[in-house]
């Protein structure tokens, strides 16, 4: 089983460029879905998770080609509406092609996406949403059967009970085949969501709101391709800059919308680093050890983002004094506690809470990636720690990260794999 190898306590400098989004690229390869034709997507980051999207596609009957970091999807040739078993526990987020298909098709097929890591991950507001809007769904031994009622599908107001990203996602692609207009109340207001915006305007959609908790989408409209450029990857930003605060250094990344992470960013900052901004950059300078921070309080976008939160824990876990993280988004977050715990982390948890006591410098172990973020925090934890640390399980972090071992060496760290 391959690992990374990091012997921590080297500064990182120099900059770099981010690579696409992620929690964006997703909902845009489905959303291709909407338009018959040829779309090319650039900045389209080399992810398993992306890979495993692109071979839904494929199985879908589409084209899908890459050639660096710009994917074609020729949609043309789209024939079935099932999405396999295999694919779905492989990436749980492709119940986002629910809405997709039966805009298209006005039919889906695929088995509940299971719970992860994270723990249990419903999707009652994915299916009511589409039940509202017209679609008939059958809940049949762990398979989704979805088509459009005798009536069609047709826009209306939705309220969303919780701003969920995916649902809102959801939503906004299936009503793209629901004459009318259906208006999202609610809906999550994450970059990534406004981006999504930004390619269903350029394939002809009239929607709007993305980015507010309110968004229209008047649906029923004929659709076009379109060539669009992925937003850079928020997290990433944040993980390569909670690396260089934790092993102190200075590092600017590009590609990133400084207002997109300005939760993380205030956090860094309080915690002793110093932040520089441009349009489409940040800049860190970290000259020693991380101080306590107030609480941590993951929320909603604008809010602090729940996916930066195992990354932060692990700069501040080498640092001084005591900052107490609040989990309020997913169950089960916390699992990357245990890993940090052996590389010495003085880390209480109750509950939803987690006390995270700075050590002044962790040390290298042996630890596993339990999930895509804790993974990277195991990560950003090794680059300060005292010692060698073999980071382990990395198909979590081949999820979310393109090339995390070459772009740390790039920023001068001492990181390998090892077979
Ligand atoms: C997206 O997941 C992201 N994934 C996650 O990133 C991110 O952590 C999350 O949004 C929150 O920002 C992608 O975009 C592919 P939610 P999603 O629906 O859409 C509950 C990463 O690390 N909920 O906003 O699944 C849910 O249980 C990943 O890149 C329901 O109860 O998140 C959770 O507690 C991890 N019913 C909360 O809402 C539903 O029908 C927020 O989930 C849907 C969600």
């Amino acid at each position: 089983m391959s690992c990374y190898e990091i012997k921590g306590g080297r500064p990182l400098f120099g900059a770099l460029a981010i690579h696409g989004a992620k929690n964006s690229v997703l909902p845009i390869l489905a959303a291709c879905l909407l338009a018959p034709g040829q779309s090319v997507l650039h900045n389209c980051p080399d992810l398993s998770d992306v890979s495993a999207t692109l071979d839904i596609l494929r199985l879908l009957g589409c084209q899908a080609e890459r050639e660096g970091d710009t994917v074609t999807i020729d949609t043309s040739t789209l024939d079935r509406w099932n999405v396999p078993e295999r694919l779905m526990r492989e990436m749980r987020s492709s119940v986002i092609f629910l809405g997709a298909l039966l805009a298209r098709l006005g039919t889906a097929e695929l088995s509940y996406p299971g719970g992860c890591e994270l723990g249990s991950r419903p999707i009652d507001l994915h299916l009511s949403a589409l039940r509202s809007l017209g679609a008939e769904i059958l809940e049949d031994q762990g398979a989704l059967c979805c088509r459009s009622c005798r009536q069609g599908l047709r826009g209306r107001e939705i309220c969303l009970s919780i701003p969920s990203v995916g649902a809102t996602e959801n939503i906004m692609l299936a009503a793209c085949g629901c004459p009318g207009v259906t208006t999202i109340v609610g809906a999550a207001q994450e970059p990534e969501i406004l981006d999504l915006q930004g390619f269903l305007q350029a394939i002809g959609v009239r929607v709007s709101g993305a980015g507010t908790a309110s968004i229209s989408i008047e649906g029923g409209l004929p659709l076009h391709p379109a060539e669009y450029r992925v937003m850079g990857d928020r997290i990433a930003a944040a993980t390569y800059l909670c690396g260089a605060a934790a092993a102190t250094g200075e590092v600017e990344v590009s590609g990133i919308a400084p207002d997109t992470l300005a939760a993380v960013l205030s956090c860094l900052e309080e915690a002793g680093c110093e932040i520089h901004t441009g349009p489409d950059r940040i800049a860190l300078t970290s000259g020693g050890p991380l101080h306590s921070i107030r609480p941590v309080r993951t929320a909603p976008y604008p809010g602090f983002p729940t996916d930066a939160q195992a990354i932060l824990m692990a700069a501040l876990a080498g640092g001084e004094g005591s900052t107490l993280f609040v989990e309020n988004i997913f169950d089960s977050r916390y699992r990357h506690v245990d890993e940090l715990r052996r590389m010495g982390a003085d880390i209480q948890l109750a509950g939803r809470a987690a006390m995270v006591s700075g050590v002044r410098r962790l040390h290298g172990a042996a630890v596993r990636s339990t999930d895509l973020r804790g993974g990277a925090a195991l990560v950003i934890a090794a680059l300060g720690a005292e010692g060698t640390t073999r980071v382990s399980e990395l198909r979590h972090i081949r999820r979310g990260y393109q090339a995390l071992d070459k772009n740390l060496r790039l920023l001068g760290a001492e990181i390998r794999e090892l077979p």
